[in-house]
Order: C-alpha cells, then sequence, then structure tokens
C-alpha cells in the first residue's frame, strides 16, 4: 500500500513524520529504525528530542540503522553522517550508543563492512520503521540513478549533482567525497513501515517520478512502489500543487 499525504507547509510535513514517529515508538519501545541524513529529517529530529525532553517518547530500547556514510570522513568530521546524528539526535537522547549504527566511513574493508552491516541489521530482526528523504534526482540512501533494485549495503559513487547539492553541508575548502557506503534498494524495501519525507519544488520532479513513473532503476525511489506499506509525506510544492 502506497498513501501520499500532503501536508500545508514544510514545517507540518516534519510535525506529522514526528506524530507518526511518536505513534510508533510509544506503541513499539523496542522497534528498529532505519535513518536518514539530509536537511529534510531535521526539523523531525528536532520535535523528537523536544517530545523526549516531554516524557513522551523514550529511546533506550531502540535500536537504528542509518541508510549511509561518506566513505573517507571519520565520526570526528563534522560533515560527516555520525557527526550529523550526534548532534540532531543521539547526542540529546537516553540511547545507548551501541544501539545505533552508522556504516563505518573509514574502514579499510567496504566489502567486509557492508556484509556486516547487512548482518548487523538481520540479526536486530530487520528494520521495522524506515524514515527515508528523497533526493533530487530521486535517490533513496546513497543509491542513485541505475542502482540496482536486488543491491544491498555497498560502497557506492555519488553524481556529481548529489555532490553538488550536498555541498553546503561541507565548510569552505573541505572536499567533499566521492563515495559512500549506502544501504542498498533491497535493503531500504524490506522495511516493514517506510514513511519519506520531501518538501519544496526542487522535488517536485523527482517525486512526480517516483509515484507515478514505472519502477525502473534510473529512478531509484521507484522501487518504493514495490515495498509494503509506503507513506509519502509532502508540502504543495514538492507535490507540485
Ligand atoms: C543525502 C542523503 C539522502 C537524503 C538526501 C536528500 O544525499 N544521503 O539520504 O535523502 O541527501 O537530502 P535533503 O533532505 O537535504 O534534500
Amino acid at each position: 500500500m502506497l498513501e501520499v499525504i500532503v501536508r500545508p507547509n514544510a514545517a507540518a510535513a516534519a510535525s506529522y513524520v514526528h506524530d507518526l514517529l511518536v505513534e510508533h515508538l510509544v506503541a513499539h519501545p523496542r522497534t528498529v529504525l532505519g535513518l536518514p541524513t539530509g536537511s529534510s529529517p531535521l526539523a523531525v529530529y528536532a520535535q523528537l528530542v523536544e517530545s523526549f525532553r516531554q516524557g513522551r517518547i523514550i529511546f533506550a530500547g531502540v535500536r537504528s540503522f542509518n541508510l549511509d556514510e561518506y566513505y573517507g570522513l571519520g565520526a570526528d568530521h563534522p560533515a560527516s553522517y555520525a557527526a550529523y546524528m550526534a548532534r540532531a539526535l543521539f547526542d540529546q537522547v537516553d540511547c545507548p550508543r551501541d544501539q545505533h549504527h552508522i556504516p563505518d566511513g573509514l574502514t579499510a574493508d567496504p566489502i567486509a563492512a557492508s556484509a556486516a552491516y547487512e548482518a548487523a541489521i538481520a540479526a536486530a530482526g530487520g528494520i521495522d520503521f524506515m524514515l527515508l528523504g528523497l533526493g533530487r534526482n530521486a535517490h533513496i540512501g546513497f543509491n542513485e540513478p541505475g542502482a540496482p533494485f536486488d543491491s544491498r549495503t555497498r560502497l557506492v559513487t555519488l553524481t556529481p549533482s548529489t555532490i553538488a547539492a550536498n555541498a553546503p553541508l561541507f565548510g569552505p575548502g573541505q572536499d567533499i567525497p566521492a563515495q559512500a557506503i549506502s544501504m542498498g534498494i533491497a535493503t531500504i524495501i524490506a522495511a516493514r513501515r517506510i514513511v519519506v519525507l520531501a518538501t519544496g519544488a526542487a522535488k517536485a520532479a523527482a517525486v512526480r517520478a517516483v509515484l507515478n513513473g514505472p519502477p525502473i532503476s534510473d529512478v531509484p525511489g521507484s522501487a518504493l512502489q514495490l515495498a509494503g506499506a509506503v507513506t509519502f509525506v509532502l508540502d504543495p510544492e514538492a507535490h507540485g500543487d
């Protein structure tokens, strides 16, 4: 089942996603989450921290797996996704750090590290609730156009447009990695529930192709049509209204 929810603006879309997560965390305090980075989820994480402070949710029993990490960046690099997650969520809630997994951007053996990541997801029982953003070229995680629908966690090469889109998160003079370790499309769509948050006009073409086009590897997000339970939460600009 694929449902599309359009909220009046980006803030309302983020609040809607936050509310879905709170409902899920209250019902399933020992859940396994799949977590994204990027600018879209920041408002969701800020609201989750606030709900944690208010005592509405706890993270003590939650395990999580992040979608991806830049290859070559360690957790001490401010633009790494490990640093992003620490700032946005993990350092601000009650979660034991060993319950939260992010691909190791400094691994010397990406093949073995990717296989270990897949094994850890399987050992956790799979991902219950996967939150996703959507790249402007319809990528999910760092699965760029052409990524096979049966792909699993692996080392991937980023497109120039993705490198340019993510450049503002790097400081002046900082080299942006051209590779990443990302969950594969098969890893993502195996999640029991998937919520995609996409806002702004820059996402409209990607959203249209993902929702209305045929499921093809040139449009990585279109693989979500093949997943079990998917909710798109959009603002009017991303919906193309
Ligand atoms: C990065 C991440 C994706 C994310 C995308 C969109 O490329 N690897 O997981 O969905 O950015 O980010 P934003 O929300 O900033 O548009």
